[in-house]
C-alpha cells in the first residue's frame, strides 16, 4: 500500500520511466529541490515508523480482544506517562521546526544563483506556447525564439516569467523548482545545468484546452557551442535561393501568416505567434505537440485544430503549389 502511494507520488513528480525526474537532478537548484525531498521523506518515514511501533504495541499489551480493567492509580505510572506525552509533543515541535528552518535555508539557496556573468531569458507564457528572448544591452541584439530555452552549462540563468494572457507555470523538474507566470506581474527564477542536454519541462499549472500541449525543451550545452547557437539566432533568416523557396516566402508575406508571426530579414514583424525566423532549427512544433519536419509541419499548417484543438492558428487554406512551396520554405528557414 505504502509502495503503491510512493510510486504514485513519484510519477507525479513528473518522471516517466525510470528515476521521476525531479528526483534526477542535472543542476544546484534541482539538486536542492530534491534534497530537501529526500530529506522530508526521511522524516516523514522515521515518524510514521515510530507511530506504527507505539500503535502495534498497544495493541499487542490488548489480551483476548478486550480491554484490560483500568488499573489502580499509580503515581508512578501517571509520570511515566506525563513524561511520554510532553516527550512527543517536544519531539513533534522540534521536527516541525527543524523541517521549517530547512524549508526556508532552501528557499534561500533556491534565489540565490546570481552572479554578475549570469544571462537573462525572459520567458514569456501564452496560450500555449513560450516565448523565449535573449536580453541584450543592445536592444537590437536581442533574440526571440519559441518552446526551447537554450542555456550554457555551468553558468547562471536568471528567466524573468510573465504571462500574455492566463496563469502559466514554467516547470522544467531536472533543472529548478516551479514558477507561476502571472500577467500582470514579473517574477523570476534562478536556473543552471550541469551537464549538457535536453531536459523537458511542462506547464505545471492548468491554464486552458491546451495546457497538456504546452511542452519546452532545456537545450543545455557547451558555453562555445550556446554562443555559436546565440551568434547564428541574432542572423536573419536565409534568402531562398531555389524559386519554390522564393514562391514560399512569397505566399507567406502575401498571406495570414505574416499578421501573426515575424521572421527576421523580411516584412513580416508580428509577435502575436512565435518568431519563424529559424523555425527549422528548432526540435518541435506547436510547442513539443509535433517533432519539427515536413510532414509534420504540413499537418500543422493545414489543420491546427485537428492537432491542437482551440489553438488560435488558422488553417492555411492555399491552392496545393502555394501549400507545398509555403511548407518548403518554412522548412528551409534552419
Ligand atoms: Cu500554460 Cu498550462
Amino acid at each position: 500500500m505504502t509502495r503503491v502511494a510512493l510510486t504514485l507520488a513519484l510519477t507525479a513528480l513528473g518522471g516517466c520511466a525510470g528515476r521521476p525526474a525531479a528526483l534526477d537532478p542535472a543542476g544546484p537548484q534541482a539538486a536542492r529541490i530534491a534534497g530537501f525531498w529526500s530529506l522530508l521523506l526521511a522524516v516523514s518515514i522515521a515518524v510514521s515508523v515510530l507511530v506504527l511501533a507505539v500503535l502495534l504495541d498497544a495493541l499487542a499489551r490488548r489480551r483476548g480482544g478486550s480491554l484490560p480493567p483500568p488499573p489502580a492509580v499509580d503515581p508512578r505510572l501517571e509520570r511515566r506517562l506525563t513524561f511520554g506525552v510532553a516527550a512527543a509533543v517536544v519531539l513533534t515541535a522540534v521536527l516541525l521546526l527543524f523541517l521549517f528552518v530547512a524549508s526556508l535555508r532552501t528557499a534561500r539557496a533556491l534565489n540565490a544563483l546570481g552572479e554578475p556573468d549570469a544571462l537573462t531569458v525572459e520567458v514569456t507564457g501564452h496560450q500555449w506556447w513560450w516565448e523565449v528572448e535573449y536580453w541584450d544591452s543592445a536592444p537590437a541584439r536581442r533574440v526571440r525564439t519559441a518552446n526551447e530555452i537554450h542555456v550554457p552549462v555551468g553558468r547562471p540563468v536568471l528567466v524573468k516569467t510573465r504571462s500574455a494572457d492566463v496563469i502559466h507555470s514554467l516547470w522544467a523538474p531536472r533543472l529548478a523548482g516551479k514558477k507561476d507566470l502571472l500577467p500582470q506581474h514579473a517574477t523570476s527564477l534562478w536556473m543552471q545545468a550541469d551537464r549538457p542536454g535536453m531536459f523537458d519541462g511542462q506547464c505545471a499549472e492548468f491554464c486552458g484546452h491546451q495546457h497538456a500541449h504546452m511542452r519546452l525543451t532545456v537545450v543545455a550545452e557547451a558555453p562555445e557551442a550556446f554562443q555559436t547557437w546565440l551568434a547564428h539566432q541574432r542572423t536573419p533568416a536565409a534568402e531562398p535561393t531555389e524559386p519554390a523557396l522564393l514562391h514560399g516566402r512569397e505566399v507567406f508575406l502575401a498571406g495570414p501568416c505574416a499578421l501573426c508571426h515575424t521572421i527576421a530579414g523580411t516584412t513580416a514583424a508580428a509577435r502575436l505567434g512565435p518568431d519563424l525566423t529559424h523555425l527549422a532549427s528548432r526540435t518541435t512544433l506547436a510547442a513539443g505537440t509535433l517533432p519539427n519536419d515536413l510532414g509534420a509541419l504540413a499537418a500543422w499548417l493545414v489543420d491546427p485544430q485537428s492537432v491542437k484543438p482551440g489553438v488560435h492558428m488558422p488553417p492555411a487554406a492555399l491552392p496545393p503549389r502555394d501549400f507545398q512551396a509555403l511548407v518548403a520554405y518554412l522548412g528551409s528557414l534552419r
